[in-house]
């Protein structure tokens, strides 16, 4: 069995691996990264870990003087049943910016036995709630600068490597079909137009020329690179399968097994390096 470590370590959290759990999830279904990213950047969070992975999670949205809400509790699936959604609990729990509050809540479909042993109780009046909510907020327009105020994740380890030895080492530690995708098509990239270059934010591989031309993430069934204008750019072989409805981000889900359209991929590629060269 693995041994556990809960944190709430801000620079320990892998941000593309909370927005792989929440953009699934029922409640935050199709979640941009950046969203994912801002509102960590603007919480209490703690994280879950087995060895350098994470596999838990969980925020706090807080004054840090009256009042909290808890929000994105998960626990992996292979991890659940060993009391790490108790102990990232209890962490929150006992921080000391989270004391002394006079009301803490949370929306939960169906775990309300799990809250229930930390003293939260259905609503005693609920006549005297509201709620505004937008069911659809994720399909429509990001905040001006959401997209690229992102926090720094990258775990203390790797500050000061070279990005290029940092996706490297992703690659290998990927391995299979995933580390093979990946390598693929950085190289595709690369090789497209010789002013880009290789960054390392967010605790992911991102491709820059004047500019993000596209991210590299790695998902269990896909890997994908999303380019933040994808609107922007001409895609007439509709490479293009994920993020449809984000107001300027397209995404190109690439999972075991799919052909990868190269020449299709570069002409892309060049067509982002221009619109960047554009000042756009
Ligand atoms: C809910 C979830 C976070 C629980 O994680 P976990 O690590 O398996 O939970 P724990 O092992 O710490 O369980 C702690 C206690 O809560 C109970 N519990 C866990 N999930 C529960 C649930 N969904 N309903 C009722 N009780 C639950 C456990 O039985 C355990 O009780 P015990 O202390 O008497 O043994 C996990 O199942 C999960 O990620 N589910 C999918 C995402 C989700 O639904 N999140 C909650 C959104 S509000």
């Amino acid at each position: 069995m693995p041994r556990y470590e809960i944190s709430s370590d801000p620079a320990r959290l892998d941000v593309a691996a909370v927005h792989a759990f929440l953009s699934q999830s029922y409640w935050s279904a199709g979640i941009p990264l950046a969203t994912v990213a801002r509102a960590i950047e603007h919480s209490i969070c703690v994280g879950a870990y087995a060895g350098k992975n994470q596999v838990g999670f969980a925020r706090m949205v807080s004054d840090q003087a009256t009042f909290a809400y808890l929000a994105d509790v998960y626990v992996l699936e292979d991890h659940r049943g060993q009391g790490l959604a108790r102990r990232m609990m209890d962490k929150l729990k006992a921080l000391p910016e989270l004391q002394g509050l006079r009301r803490l809540m949370l929306a939960t479909r169906d775990a309300h036995g799990l809250y229930e042993r930390f003293g939260f109780k259905p609503l005693a009046a609920p006549e005297r709630f509201m709620e505004l909510h937008r069911p659809d907020a994720y399909a429509t327009a990001p905040r001006p600068g959401a997209t690229l105020r992102l926090p720094k994740s990258t775990p203390p380890a790797d500050v000061g490597k070279a990005p290029a030895v940092l996706i490297d080492a992703r690659i290998h530690e990927l391995g299979g079909w995933r580390g093979g995708v990946l390598a693929r098509v950085r190289t595709v990239i690369r090789d497209a137009d010789p002013g880009i270059t290789e960054e390392w934010k967010w605790n992911v591989p991102v491709w820059v020329c004047k500019g993000i031309i596209c991210t590299g993430e790695a998902y269990a069934k896909a890997v994908k690179l999303t380019f933040p204008k994808g609107t922007a750019l001409a895609d007439p072989l509709k490479l293009f399968n994920s993020s449809l409805t984000g107001n300027q981000r397209r995404a190109i889900d690439i999972a075991e097994g799919a052909t990868i359209d190269e020449a299709a991929l570069r002409d892309l590629v060049r067509a982002a390096v221009r619109l960047n060269n554009a000042g756009a």
